[in-house]
């Protein structure tokens, strides 16, 4: 969830964000009572318990809150994680160890420190002052990016500020291009560099500006970071990390129109479904038609389950399956098998897009040393699943053509081959030929 917040710095004016809270009618924000006093927070409390705020799932917490402010949390307004400083920055007075599976550290301009994040339970990563450390500190940069990495401690919140495009000195003398206000939502889009799994299920937009204006930003971010529209539908990748190409956009859309020809009832099979963009596409183009996903990854799972809603596909028309290759798909028959299978060959690692060699997870491209692992297995046993007239049309690196073919013709298959939009062989068309039904 992306929470609009309430912040308290000097000229936040919290007071009044309050009272613009009860006239929107807000009922959840995330809390910064970062610049308060006891006295202050006591009056800040006072104020929640009057307002529309009923949920506060994210605050951040002051070294010098008690176990009591935790408590009011937690209890009144179902506060799930809590965000604190580096110790080294502000040590603790109290102790916090009874809530520490909801206690994660913030990088604030400094190196995480793996011990320290131990001791709680992970993470706060504000990606502003990430960014801000890529301009200006990649030392640090990397150094946190090496232990996000190495060590996949959870990221359990965020906080994201604007970036500017020019610098300003901050109150302690520091040069920064992240500040807590922003002018234009452009500001915001540093993040889209960022993939999925560095964000987390409480991000907080940490500005000063009013709610409404927080609003829109929420907004335009939901719509900017996790969503792609692959042809006519909707396709979120925020639970599995792997974007739809456009040289699959361009394939499918071949298809599509190639099946509407036929427009019979299909039974659809997308196999390595990962989001699911290509069964979706078929469904909601094709309106006959009843799709099976299959993919092995539970998260691609949850993805292609998100995206089927997002689609407003009907559950009549679609079963999903977790499953290696088609071991769960005994005794099923397709008159359409599509796939987009992991072929990436290890020995062109050095070629393949970095987003796909950063972030995105590995299982989902590689395909062995010459990339045909999973090919050759997906060929070996399609045939069994097709029906009559049945036929594949699966998607392939274009210097792999020769040895597709060899392999489709080994294990009997008419194959036809297909350029993408760039000019370079990038799928096959196969139907089955049953070399003992020739005799
Ligand atoms: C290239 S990605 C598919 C991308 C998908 N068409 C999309 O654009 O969202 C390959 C997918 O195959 C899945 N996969 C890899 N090995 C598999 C196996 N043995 N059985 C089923 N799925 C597998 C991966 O989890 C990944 O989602």
């Amino acid at each position: 969830m992306i929470l609009l917040s309430i912040t308290t710095t000097k000229n936040s004016g919290w007071r009044e964000k309050i009272k613009e809270a009860n006239k929107l009618g807000l009922k959840e924000i995330a809390l910064f009572p970062t610049c308060l006093n006891k006295k202050q927070r006591e009056e800040l409390y006072f104020l929640l318990k009057k307002s529309t705020i009923k949920n506060i799932p994210f605050v951040h917490l002051r070294s010098d809150m008690n176990l009591e402010e935790l408590d009011f949390f937690i209890k009144n307004y179902k506060t799930e994680v809590f965000n604190i400083h580096t110790q080294a920055q502000y040590p603790l007075i109290h102790d916090y160890s009874k809530y520490k599976s909801k206690i994660y550290i913030e990088n604030v301009f400094q190196e995480f420190d793996k011990k320290e994040l131990k001791n709680f339970a992970g993470i706060c990563l504000d990606l502003s002052h990430l960014e801000n450390d890529r301009l200006l500190n990649k030392k640090r940069f990397s150094k946190n990016i090496k232990i996000i990495e190495k060590y996949s401690l959870p990221i359990g919140c965020n906080h994201i500020s604007a970036i500017k495009n020019f610098t300003h000195l901050d109150k302690s003398g520091e040069l920064r291009y992240d500040e807590h206000h922003f002018e234009n939502f452009s500001e915001f889009d540093y993040l889209k560099n960022y993939p999925p799994k560095y964000f987390s299920q409480f991000i907080a937009i940490e500005v000063t500006n009013s709610l409404s204006q927080q609003l829109k930003v929420r907004d335009y971010l939901f719509d900017s970071l996790f969503h792609k529209n692959f042809l006519n539908v909707q396709i979120d990748f925020s639970k599995f990390f792997v974007i739809p190409r456009e040289e699959t956009e361009f394939w499918i859309q071949k298809v599509i129109r190639e099946l509407k020809i036929v427009n019979d009832k299909l039974q659809i099979l997308d196999i390595f479904a990962g989001t699911g963009c290509l069964g979706i596409a078929v469904s909601k183009n094709i309106k006959n038609s009843f799709v099976d996903f299959v993919d092995n990854d539970k998260k691609a799972i949850e993805q292609i389950k998100i995206n089927l809603k997002l689609n407003k596909i009907s559950s009549k028309r679609y079963k999903i399956y977790k499953s290696d290759l088609f071991k769960k798909l005994e005794g099923k028959k397709y008159n359409v098998i599509l796939a987009n299978p992991p072929y990436v060959a290890k020995e062109r690692l050095n070629e393949v897009q970095d987003t796909i060699k950063e972030f995105e997870p590995k299982i989902a491209w590689f395909g062995g040393k010459r990339g045909l692992v999973i090919i050759s297995k997906f060929l070996k046993e399609a045939k069994n699943f097709l029906n009559k007239d049945g036929k594949i049309y699966f998607e392939f690196d274009p210097f792999q053509k020769e040895e597709v073919e060899r392999i489709a013709k080994k294990e009997n298959y008419q194959i036809q081959f297909f350029k993408d939009q760039f000019q370079k062989f990038r799928y096959a068309k196969l139907n089955f030929r049953d070399p003992i039904s020739k005799i």
